[in-house]
């Protein structure tokens, strides 16, 4: 089924669907695994350091964790899907990752959501220490960027172009001034709510698909609307995470903390479980519109998004 075949007021309502090939899906993820394993192998020259390698244990339980890698998959896919098979792109997608699994621990802070269950483990606080998990998020930001400004078979004007557009998505035209207004800037009006998220989630997923179509040496058309679907799709996939932490949603299915979001500014909370079904319907529809603008009938991004959503629509596990 595709993403408009769901468009309707029973997104949630699990049904069969199309996911990509197993195999082909599981090569790429192993592929992803694989390298930032390598990113984040133990360093030789600190281990008779006292206890220095539990900032690399945190980085690595940081990262590791069973994440769904939706963020590098794009990476893959959309290149992919754009001609492009540069061998530089699974570090591009290691770097996303990076930044991302940074925002989780830091999110998961007695500071921010004060969360004790990520990916069906305890925290890295909880682990490792406040501490230390600040320490391991500035090392795994900036270990991102270092991968970045060092890939191969990338031209150097690239690289300079791809650190700073990952710079721009972390700090406070991104990530950054989400987690901000998520947290103490958000006044709970629908025009706040839909900023927060564009910034908190939006932009990781933009930078994402922008990133692949820079390798690809996309044309401008094809990016902005690459661009336009991962908002689209940014404004959906928070929407479905606020729809995980309801009540009634079991933490063991969800692998992380529930009912965190019950004070907080979310859609939800604000336009009620009906009405932000059909916006997540729409934003839906509104993804796939621009993916088909920039891709055409190439399937393997497209299938990819359907099949996360609709696997998410079930409330299968995170
Ligand atoms: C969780 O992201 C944080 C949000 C932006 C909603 P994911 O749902 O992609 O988390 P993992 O990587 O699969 O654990
Ligand atoms: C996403 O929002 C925050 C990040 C940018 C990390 P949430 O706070 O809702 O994410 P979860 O539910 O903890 O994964
Ligand atoms: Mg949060
Ligand atoms: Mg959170
Ligand atoms: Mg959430």
């Amino acid at each position: 089924m595709s993403i408009q075949a769901r468009r309707h007021e029973d997104v949630g309502i699990f049904d069969g669907f199309p996911v990509q090939p197993p195999n082909e899906l599981d090569t790429l993820r192993q592929a992803i695994e694989h390298r930032l394993g390598h990113w984040l192998n133990p360093d030789a020259a600190r281990a008779d350091l006292l206890n220095a390698d539990l900032l690399n244990a945190a980085m690595r339980a940081a990262a590791l964790g069973a994440g769904k890698r939706m963020r590098p998959l794009l990476v893959m896919l959309v290149a992919r899907d754009l001609g492009c098979t540069s061998p530089a792109l699974v570090d591009v997608a290691c770097a996303v990752e990076l930044v991302h699994a940074a925002s989780l621990i830091l999110d998961d802070m007695p500071c921010m959501d004060n969360a004790l269950l990520r990916r069906g483990r305890p925290t890295v606080h909880v682990q490792f220490g406040e501490d230390v998990t600040i320490l391991a998020a500035i090392a795994l930001l900036s270990r991102a960027f270092g991968i970045l400004a060092a890939a191969q078979d990338v031209p150097p004007a690239v690289r300079a172009r791809l650190v700073a557009r990952l710079a721009e998505t972390v700090g406070t035209q991104g990530l950054v001034q989400g987690q901000y207004l998520d947290l103490r800037g958000n006044r709970g009006t629908e025009n706040d709510i839909a900023v927060t998220n564009e910034l908190k989630t939006g932009v990781l997923l933009g930078v994402a698909v922008d990133m692949a179509a820079i390798v690809a040496q996309a044309e401008d058309t094809v990016a902005a609307s690459l661009r336009a679907f991962a908002l689209a799709a940014g404004h959906a996939f928070q929407l479905r995470d606020d729809f995980l932490d309801v009540a009634g949603n079991d933490s063991a299915v969800t692998g992380k903390d529930t009912g965190k979001d019950a004070h907080k500014a979310t859609l939800i909370n604000a336009v009620g479980q009906d009405e932000a079904r059909r916006r997540l319907a729409l934003h839906l529809h509104d993804a796939e519109r621009h993916l088909a603008d920039a891709l055409g009938p190439r399937p393997d991004t497209r299938r990819f998004v359907d099949g996360l959503f609709g696997r998410v629509a079930a409330g299968a596990p995170n």
